[in-house]
This record gives C-alpha cells, structure tokens and sequence, in this order.
C-alpha cells in the first residue's frame, strides 16, 4: 500500500483552549474554533487530549496527549498495536467517556467540558455507533432496530419508520424489512446497524472493527457501502487491524504508546488499488467453490 505523507491541517492560535468554554457557548466565529486551511470548521477537533486510569497501585497514562482534525466528509481509519490506545480513543470521541484533560470539540461545542446528561445527549442523537458484534435487538425487526435510536427520544410517527424505511432500502434491505436480526446473515446485520447509526443524521459515524466478524466477500460488501456513505458527504472514523480494510479509508491516524505516531492519507490511486485486489480476492475465492 502507497500512502503520501498529508499537510498538517492548519489550526488557528485560538484552538488552544483552557477548559472554560460551556457546551452552547461557543458562537461561530469567536474563540474555541478550531479553523481548517479552507476556514471551515472540522467535524472533530481534538487538542492534547489525555487520558489515565488510575488504579490502585499505579497509574495508566491509555492517551498522552493525542491532537487532529477531522474534517466533515473525512474517511479515517485509526489502527495502532494493542494497548496503544485506539479503544480509549474511541470512547472518548464516542462521548461514552470523559478525557482526563485536553479539548474535544464537535463542531463548536467543546465536549470535554459537558456534563454527563450534556455527553449523553450527544451520544444518543449526534453519534452513529457501527460496532464489531453489530448489538442489534432480536426480537425487534430490521426496521425497528433501525429506528432504535429514536426510541429515546419518543419521537415514533409515520414519519420515522417511512425514514427507517428508506435506510433500509438504502443499505440493500428492501427485501428484508420484516426480518428479525436471526434471519439475517452478518453482513445484512452490519447492514441494519449501518442504517440505524444514520437515523439520527449523525456527525459521523463511528465503526468499532465493524468488518471484524466478517468474510471477505461481505467484508467487500460493507466497505462499498462505507465508501457509497462516504462519496455522499458522510463522516467515518473506524478502528481496524486490517491493513487491508484500512487502505480503503481516506486516511491513517496510527496510534503507539498512547501518542500519534502518524497521519497519513491514502491517496485516490492506493485506495482504487485496494478495491481492486480486494475485488480480485473475493472473485478468486468464488472460483475456488466452483
Ligand atoms: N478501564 C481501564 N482501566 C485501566 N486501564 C485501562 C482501562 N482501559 C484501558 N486501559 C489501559 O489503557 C491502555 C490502552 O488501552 P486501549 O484499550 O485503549 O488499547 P487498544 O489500542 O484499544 O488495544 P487493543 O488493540 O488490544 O484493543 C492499555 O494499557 C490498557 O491496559
Ligand atoms: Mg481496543
């Protein structure tokens, strides 16, 4: 895999926060923005974000101070060796954790600093969760899974399940509305947890490994889709070990010790490259069952 080295994503000085800033109070175009190169503002921004755990005879530094952007439409795979810190990372862009310290910023609001009930909120409405074992509740159908997220809200009328509808069909599963998670094989679950993670129309979606439990036909199956969800101006971060799943996304956020160790993006000709040996493996696999 060919990867070119990215231009660092110029931020503005007024990036560098305290912690002071209230969730809702941080006007457009005032202090706590952090501004890319081309002056919009990023999907996610983070600044020396850092997390420890502190057990009883000692102290684990999981993030050290781990700072970059996302922008809107970014497609990033984050990969590192184990207990380097991906998980931690995830939790806290997940908003399912706090930071120790350093700013995160969704958008304009800085999250860091948001109660529990404030993360919560986030969580629920602005976040889309794909996860490895895709969670799904089985005794709920493809489409009341996919309108799952919503249940918390108690917004349920014809106009939600027309949505989850429409997701469903969108990601492939127009035959398959009525069907609960058993009935389905992995790659359609993946599928109803990829339409439930957009029913809320999310920051970004946030994938956990979500092709770990998969073969490689459906493996295939779901990056297309990612990409598909990507090209229509959604945002993706997913944590893989899989160099190959990796080479698909825009970009590699590598992770060691805690620190990034590198941010590379993938470029358009290495990316076509891996669609097309991925696409060639899975043709070979078939011939094979012939
Ligand atoms: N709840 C916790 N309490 C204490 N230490 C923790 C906790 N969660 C993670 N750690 C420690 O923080 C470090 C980073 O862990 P993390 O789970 O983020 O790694 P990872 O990159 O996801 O690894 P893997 O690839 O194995 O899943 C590890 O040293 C781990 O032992
Ligand atoms: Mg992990």
């Amino acid at each position: 895999m060919s990867e070119s080295q990215v231009e660092p994503y110029r931020v503005s000085p007024a990036s560098v926060l305290p912690r002071t800033a209230e969730p809702g109070n941080l006007p457009a175009g005032e202090g706590g923005r952090v501004t890319l190169a081309d002056g919009s503002v990023p999907a996610v921004s983070i600044r020396e974000l850092k997390k420890s755990y502190v057990l009883k005879s000692e102290t684990v530094h999981a993030l050290r101070g781990v700072s970059f952007d996302i922008p809107e439409g970014d497609y990033v795979a984050i990969m590192g060796p184990s207990g380097s810190g991906k998980s931690t990372l995830l939790n806290m862009l997940g908003c399912l954790d706090k930071p120790t310290s350093g700013n995160f910023f969704l958008g304009h609001d800085d999250v860091a600093s948001m109660d529990d009930d404030s993360l919560a909120e986030i969580r629920s409405r602005r976040i889309g969760f794909v996860f490895q074992s895709y969670n799904l509740i089985q005794q709920y159908t493809v489409v009341e899974n996919i309108q799952v997220p919503l249940y918390y809200q108690g917004k349920l009328g014809p106009a939600e399940k027309q949505r989850a509808i429409d997701l469903a069909t969108s990601v492939g599963l127009a035959e398959r509305l009525d069907h609960r998670p058993m009935q389905l094989s992995g790659g359609q679950q993946q599928r109803v947890a990829i339409a439930r993670s957009l029913m809320n129309d999310p920051y970004f979606i946030l994938a956990d490994e979500a092709t770990g439990n998969l073969d490689s036909v459906t493996t295939e199956e779901i990056l297309n889709l990612f990409d598909s969800l990507n090209n229509e101006g959604r945002t993706i971060i997913m944590v893989t070990h899989e160099d190959e799943v990796a080479a698909r996304a825009k970009r590699i956020v590598r992770l060691a010790d805690g620190l990034l160790s590198s941010d590379r993006t993938n470029s358009e000709e290495s990316r076509a490259e891996a669609r097309i040996r991925q696409h060639e493996h899975v043709l070979a696999l078939a011939q094979r069952k012939l």
